[in-house]
């Protein structure tokens, strides 16, 4: 119905295939209630009115039947319920059926955020999706019942600890759209707004996925999916685990242990002085290992620099990997 009003009165605008035909419900259900609530109350004012009491005048005896008014109030509310009723029923199935090529997204609600897993393996907290394309999201919860809301979609769906739950939606254009929990549950509860990324360019989204699995590419093998601290453990097999030990209790007698030392502590230098171990250093230490031998290994020396052949990205994984043993994220 009008649904340019219902965009910018009653609802945001109107960003999915299914939320004209919302609005257009809500508007036919609005319009009906306004139509009936004026010819009853006018109607009943006006009536009061005429009929009112004068003087002289004696009551009229109650009618007791009358066939042709009473046919009419049957027949015209009967058919504008059924046209509710039907109209109601094709939005339903619009909301509830999944269409078959959906993409899908997995979404964990927990106290008090979201986690939505894409088919890659990657995570995020905002929902990406890509514009023109069925999105379904397969909903569960970790905690207690959260409720997913996008408005500018109007589509809304609980999500229940140990069950499933489904809810679908395709946006037609680019754009952000805020997403919230619709089910009270908890101090945080209103910190569990985010938001729906659209996106129109497939590159820019396969990018995005990408990132949010801290996808390691390999140049030789780009298919091949693996995390950064997956490739670091392969790597370390291969060039580390002689003289580098990755377990409490490891042989320390060549080089430092990997284990047992944290992003942010503070290391001990051969030359007395003190540096802060993190990324830099262990860049450092991969490409130009002479410059900063750790304290009791300057006579080491035998580490040959890994400059040339271990690229930005494989430094990014070995940090990956030394972190992940250490219980670093
Ligand atoms: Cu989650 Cu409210």
């Amino acid at each position: 119905m009008n649904s340019a009003l219902s965009a910018n009165i009653w609802f945001g605008p109107q960003a999915s295939t299914v939320a004209p035909s919302v609005d257009g419900l809500y508007n036919f259900l609005v319009w009906i209630s306004a139509f009936f609530f004026a010819v009853i109350v006018f109607g009943t004012i006006y009536l009061a009115w005429k009929y009112r009491e004068r003087e002289g005048s004696k009551p009229t005896p109650s009618p007791s039947h009358n066939t042709k008014i009473e046919v009419i109030w049957s027949v015209i509310p009967g058919i504008l319920c059924a046209a509710i009723f039907w109209y109601g029923f094709e939005v339903y199935m619009d909301l509830k059926v999944v269409p078959r090529n959906a993409y899908t997204v997995e979404v964990e609600a927990y106290k008090w955020g979201w986690n939505f897993k894409y088919a890659n393996g990657g995570q995020s907290n905002e929902l990406h999706v890509m514009a023109g394309t069925p999105v379904k999201l397969v909903m569960t919860s970790k905690d207690v019942i959260h409720s997913l809301w996008v408005p500018d979609f109007r589509t809304k769906q609980d999500c229940v600890p140990g069950r499933y739950s489904e809810l679908w939606f395709e946006a037609p254009e680019a754009g952000e759209h805020p997403l919230f929990c619709t089910e009270y549950c908890g101090k945080d509860h209103s910190n569990m707004k985010t938001k729906v990324v659209v996106h129109d360019d497939p590159a820019a989204f396969a990018k995005k996925l990408r990132e949010f699995a801290d996808l390691f590419i390999d140049p030789d093998n780009p298919d091949q999916r693996r995390t950064h601290a997956q490739v670091g453990e392969i790597l370390y097999g291969r060039n580390c685990k002689s003289c580098h030990g990755n377990a409490a209790g490891a042989d320390v007698s060549l080089a430092p242990n990997f284990y047992g030392i944290r992003m942010g502590d503070k290391r001990k230098l051969s030359d007395g002085t003190e540096v802060v171990y993190d990324e830099n250093y262990i860049q450092n230490s991969i490409w130009n290992p002479g410059s900063q031998y750790a304290a009791g290994y300057e006579n080491a020396g035998a580490m040959p620099s890994f400059q040339g052949q271990l690229s930005a990205e494989y430094v990014k994984a070995m940090i990956a990997y030394i972190k992940q043993i250490n219980g670093q994220q």
